[in-house]
């Protein structure tokens, strides 16, 4: 089978309910936050991509029982520092930031060396911003330039930290949060706002010391570490990053209209929401529910002709941190300018996403200022795109993917877009969604 597919078509007008897959920040804790728990946790609606799936592997190779009984995984967790397995274990972390980081975090209390490795991808992103916390506790770790593959030997003998996490990086004070589990003592995070799905499961399902309190631009969170938690059971819901292609895909569409029920609507995530809300596209959020101190929500979306451009609030760049990929791409049809500052996170994503961003957008004859850390669009409601365009993805990054086959839907042109298992990180029934959709899609 190629390793790329053919969009030559634009997607008839459609009007359908669908649900997006589980969240991949929510499942992949579940997995390993229910490893260390004492007993049985349960979970349905688990994201079966990749990225999780390598996250079930490692845990099982670290001596954890995970299994599937139709829908619904079931782990047998072995408490804090419970970890059972032979010395100098392998575990890959495949294209997963997320899972890599965390895991890193969650094995401060494990005395045997454990070396954590990654696709090309992965091996080329900074590891030094979850390494320089995590020494701080007293877990040794080799790498070399800050990169994997690394080894990690954790401490019978951690100690609690101050850390001052600057960059709005969820995985870095997730990590963190994970290794004061294991550490007796108060362990204490001044962190810049970013998504707080770890801090919701550590009050909500473990029940756990955990005192948080917000002020304008930061947090301060204080863990007690070392206190053992009961199984718990989660039921994930849809993730609004995965949602976001289907959003931007009937705004631009053609007179359609799309309902997707039951997604994430955890207001460290929502963004993308505020920001289609300010270029004027037509959704509305509805039946908001909490759940386990997530909100939950159904999205009703459809066809926005005027769109106008936006001048993105920096507050909102964490929020929106996995979306602007789609939100550029909307931009780029929107009326007026659109400015993005701060984002140069972007840049250390599964590729380069300000520098790939910018290149496609000039690449279907859109005007760009890119620098460092900023980006300017200037959108154009008119735009067709009329050549062949062929998006190589070298990095295998899903968004980029997934991003490019919503153009070539709904912009027109002759697109082939490389490596189509990329969706497999995060998103893989996507093809088959879009195809639901009526989307015509040569996949030979
Ligand atoms: C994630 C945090 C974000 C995001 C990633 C998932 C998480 O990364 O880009 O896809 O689940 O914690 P950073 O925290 O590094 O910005």
């Amino acid at each position: 089978m190629k390793n790329y597919l053919s969009i030559n078509s634009l997607i008839p007008s459609f009007n359908k309910v669908l649900n997006v897959p589980g969240d991949k920040s929510i499942s992949i804790r579940w997995v390993l936050l229910a490893s260390q728990a004492i007993g049985k946790s349960k979970a349905y609606n688990l994201l079966e991509s990749d990225d999780v799936i390598s996250a079930i592997v490692s845990m099982r190779k670290l001596g954890v029982k995970i299994l599937k009984r139709r829908d619904c995984y079931e782990i047998k967790g072995v408490g804090l520092s419970g970890f059972s397995h032979k010395n100098n274990i392998n575990l890959n972390a495949g294209n997963s930031g997320t899972f890599a980081r965390l895991l890193c975090g969650t094995l401060a209390g494990n005395v045997k060396n454990v070396k954590v490795t990654g696709d090309s991808s992965l091996s080329k992103r900074d590891f030094s911003r979850v390494v320089r916390p995590l020494e701080l506790f007293g877990i040794s770790i080799k790498t070399k330039k800050n990169k994997l593959p690394i080894t990690i030997k954790g401490s019978k003998y951690l100690r609690p930290i101050f850390y001052k996490e600057d960059k709005g990086s969820a995985q870095v004070k997730s990590a963190i949060l994970l290794a004061s589990l294991n550490t007796p003592g108060q362990t204490i995070v001044k962190s810049k706002m970013s998504r707080n799905h770890t801090e919701l499961m550590f009050k909500n399902c473990l029940k756990i010391p955990l005192n948080l309190k917000k002020y304008k631009n930061y947090e301060i969170i204080k863990v007690e570490g070392k206190t053992n938690y009961k199984s718990f059971d989660y039921k994930i819901p849809g993730d609004i990053s995965s949602a976001a292609f289907f959003i931007a895909l009937t705004i631009l569409a053609n007179k359609s209209s799309l309902k997707m029920k039951n997604v994430n609507y955890n207001n460290s995530r929502t963004g993308i929401i505020e920001i289609l809300k300010k270029m004027k596209a037509k959704i509305k959020v509805t039946n908001i529910k909490n759940y386990k101190g997530e909100k939950v929500a159904d999205i009703f979306v459809s066809s926005s002709e005027n769109l106008i451009g936006v001048n993105c609030p920096k507050s909102l760049n964490t929020k929106s941190i996995d979306e602007f990929l789609i939100i550029f791409l909307l931009c780029a049809k929107a009326k007026g300018i659109s400015k993005f500052i701060g984002i140069n996170e972007l840049r250390e994503k599964e590729s380069d996403r300000l520098k790939i961003g910018a290149s496609f957008l000039r690449s279907i004859g859109i005007k760009v200022d890119e620098k460092f850390d900023s980006l300017k669009i200037y959108g154009n409601p008119n735009l067709k795109i009329k050549k062949q365009v062929i998006i190589k993805n070298f990095l295998k990054d899903h968004r980029v993917f997934m991003m490019s086959c919503v153009a070539a839907l709904t912009l027109g042109g002759n697109f082939k877009i490389y490596d189509k298992k990329s969706i497999n990180s995060s998103f893989p029934n996507f093809l088959n969604l879009l195809k639901k959709l009526g989307a015509k899609i040569d996949n030979s």
